[in-house]
């Protein structure tokens, strides 16, 4: 198990960069076949879900649109709990098809603050597809539509998620050791 360092901290290989494709490949699957016919639009949170999404629209084969928002509560290894938006959303959510694209849900607050925002919008539907999910962390009630992963309570890092800005380029995604 390869070991590597991330500022002052290590972390141990947790998921490949082989079963994070494989996963990613069948929750495009998934979408591919429930919005067959259908056009959705994909919001992905940055900074995080960059690599997320990237992969993950390169596996549709259905019509979508995509666009990026930034939403951020997180400062080093820790929620702040503040959620702060610094990229707005652009497009008119009226009667579309709507699913966000979030790396991980923690506490689950980033997207229970924000959901209200989205849903006064009044898209058609509204669903969320979540790479990762600490079920243990959470503490905002929240519907996750699509996830990659479940994962327990520790702090991850790489394929988009960051420790203070590093270990975002990473193809794996690690744990804390
Ligand atoms: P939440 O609002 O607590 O659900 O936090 C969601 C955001 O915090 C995610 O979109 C990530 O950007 C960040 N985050 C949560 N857990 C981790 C982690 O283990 N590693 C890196 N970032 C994380
Ligand atoms: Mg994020």
């Amino acid at each position: 198990m390869a070991i590597i360092n991330v500022h002052d901290k290590s972390f141990e290989t947790y998921l490949s960069e082989e079963t994070i494709q494989q996963r990613v490949k069948e929750l495009a699957d998934a979408i591919n076949e429930d919005y067959s016919g259908h056009r959705p639009l994909f919001i992905a949170i940055l900074n995080g879900s960059f690599m997320f999404a990237a992969d993950l629209f390169k596996y549709l084969t259905i019509e979508a649109d995509i666009c990026f928002i930034k939403l951020a509560s997180y400062k080093g290894m820790k929620s702040s709990g503040k959620v702060v938006t610094s990229i707005g959303l652009e497009d008119d959510l009226f009667d579309k098809e709507v699913i966000i694209l979030e790396d991980i849900v923690d506490t689950g607050k980033t997207l229970h603050n924000f959901l209200p925002k989205l849903l006064h919008q009044q898209p058609r539907s509204l669903k969320i597809a979540a790479l990762l999910h600490k079920p243990e962390a959470t503490e905002y009630p929240l519907t996750l539509d699509y996830v990659g992963f479940q994962i327990p309570n520790k702090f991850v890092v790489g394929y988009g998620l960051d420790y203070d800005g590093l270990g975002r380029n990473l193809k794996e995604i690690y744990q804390l050791v």
